[in-house]
């Protein structure tokens, strides 16, 4: 299959707590390594030769410390750069109109220095052409417009308003004329013309956002998004899928890959392999994924912090079960096998079933990843207090939860992927 030639790509970022340790049947149990050395180059090139293409990575900044470690680690498991915060607004433009494109040209020349590309995080529209024409061709995928969807969106709401809902920006002008300060997607729309006018050919252009896949109002909101910035710039939406009907014939990426443990205990490590390698499979075995990014390579520069072991590799940089596991799916799908599906452990099995709806549960946007199970019981349903606040951006809810069902005052709670 071709490397596309600039396209809009929805981007679904999953981040994920795990949170009580259902049993899980890991590949690693049954003959996959759990130990050693890890090198993915050969089965990374074989997972391309059978998906056409396929990039798997991690983020990279230029202050990190230990680079040969980086080294190593891009060389033989990580095999994608993305900028994490050195192509970020500030980064490439820290005032208005002064261009500094160091740090992103660091990632950048990290990448080319190991032999391959890179993608760039966030973008916004007026310094678009600059670090665009500044990088060259060689980017793969670029984050036009990042997370600006807001979380408290509802059914039916325009695009419009499900960008003002995104409460991280100011609503009001700060003369106090009550006036909002987004009126309309036009910042959004030139972003992506001007993107597409200076980007190169193979740079898939992206909407990137998280919480797509459980909130549902959220996704449509992406959906229209995409649909309104296709209608305003003509650019073509992705033709990856060739005999699928994909709505709107967009791409998946999985951008930001983390997920976060309560402690770094055996049984929470298992349970996080097991997440981490569902997802990974959803997107190897969807025809219109072709990209899964990891969220910082090692758990002490993850942006969760250490204590949340977010990452597939510890503090030492060691591999953790989550990293043998996601090894192991890489070559269990190289060999034509089966996907299997540790979260369902015993009690059924995993399907992909491409449906063409973007309804998602805990699946890249564009596919449905229909799991059937047969339980012997009802999941428990949470049993925790009303009356106590939950830390904001902690869990308040969710199948077996004890703690906390309140939210802080001033925000919302929501369940997400039970
Ligand atoms: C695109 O959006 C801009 C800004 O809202 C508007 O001025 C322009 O007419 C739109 N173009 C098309 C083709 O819809």
């Amino acid at each position: 299959m071709n490397e596309i030639f600039p396209s809009l790509v929805a981007l679904a970022t999953f981040v994920s707590v795990a949170r009580a340790q259902p049993a899980v049947d890991l590949l690693i149990d049954h003959g996959f390594p759990s130990t050693g050395t890890l090198n993915l180059n050969t089965v990374l090139a074989a997972v391309t030769a059978k998906k056409g293409t396929f990039h798997f990575g991690s983020t990279y900044d230029t202050f990190n410390a230990d680079q040969s470690w980086f080294d190593s680690v891009f060389s033989t498991f990580y095999r994608h750069v993305v900028a994490e915060n050195g192509c970020k607004w500030d980064a490439p433009e820290p005032s208005q109109g002064v261009k500094s494109l160091t740090e992103c040209l660091g990632a950048q020349s990290f990448a080319t220095h190991l032999g391959f590309r890179v993608v760039v995080g966030t973008i916004i529209p007026q310094h678009v052409q600059a670090e665009i024409q500044g990088m060259g061709a060689s980017v793969t995928s670029r984050d036009v417009v990042n997370e600006v969807v807001g979380d408290g969106v509802s059914a039916g709401m325009t695009s419009l308003q499900c960008v003002q809902n995104k409460c991280d920006w100011p609503l009001v002008t700060s003369d106090g004329s009550g006036v909002p300060l987004v009126t309309d997607l036009s910042f959004i729309f030139a972003a992506f013309k001007t993107a597409f006018q200076f980007a190169g050919a193979n740079t898939r252009l992206a909407v990137n956002e998280y919480n797509t896949g459980g909130a549902e109002a959220k996704t449509a909101c992406i959906i229209n998004l995409i649909k309104r910035i296709q209608a305003n710039t003509t650019i073509p939406f992705n033709r990856l899928v060739s005999s699928l009907a994909i709505p709107l014939g967009v791409s998946a990426m999985i951008t930001e890959m983390d997920i976060e443990v309560n402690a770094d205990t055996t049984p929470n490590l298992r349970y996080q392999a097991a997440i981490w390698g569902d997802y990974l499979d959803v997107c190897l075995y969807a025809s219109n994924c072709f990209e899964f990014i990891n969220w910082d390579p090692r758990d002490d520069l993850s942006w969760r912090g250490s204590a949340a072991a977010a990452t597939l590799f510890d503090t030492n940089g060691n591999p953790k079960p989550a990293a043998y596991e996601v090894a192991a799916r890489l070559q269990n799908f190289a060999n034509g096998g089966a996907e299997p599906c540790a979260t369902a452990t015993g009690t059924g099995v995993c399907t992909i079933t491409i449906t063409g709806t973007m309804t998602v549960g805990r699946t890249a946007v564009g596919t449905t990843k229909t799991t059937t199970t047969t339980t012997s019981s009802a999941p428990t349903q949470p049993t925790g207090p009303t009356n106590c606040a939950s830390a904001e951006w902690g869990q308040c809810g969710g199948i077996g939860w004890a703690g906390c069902l309140g939210c802080p005052s001033g925000t919302t709670c929501q369940v997400l992927n039970d």
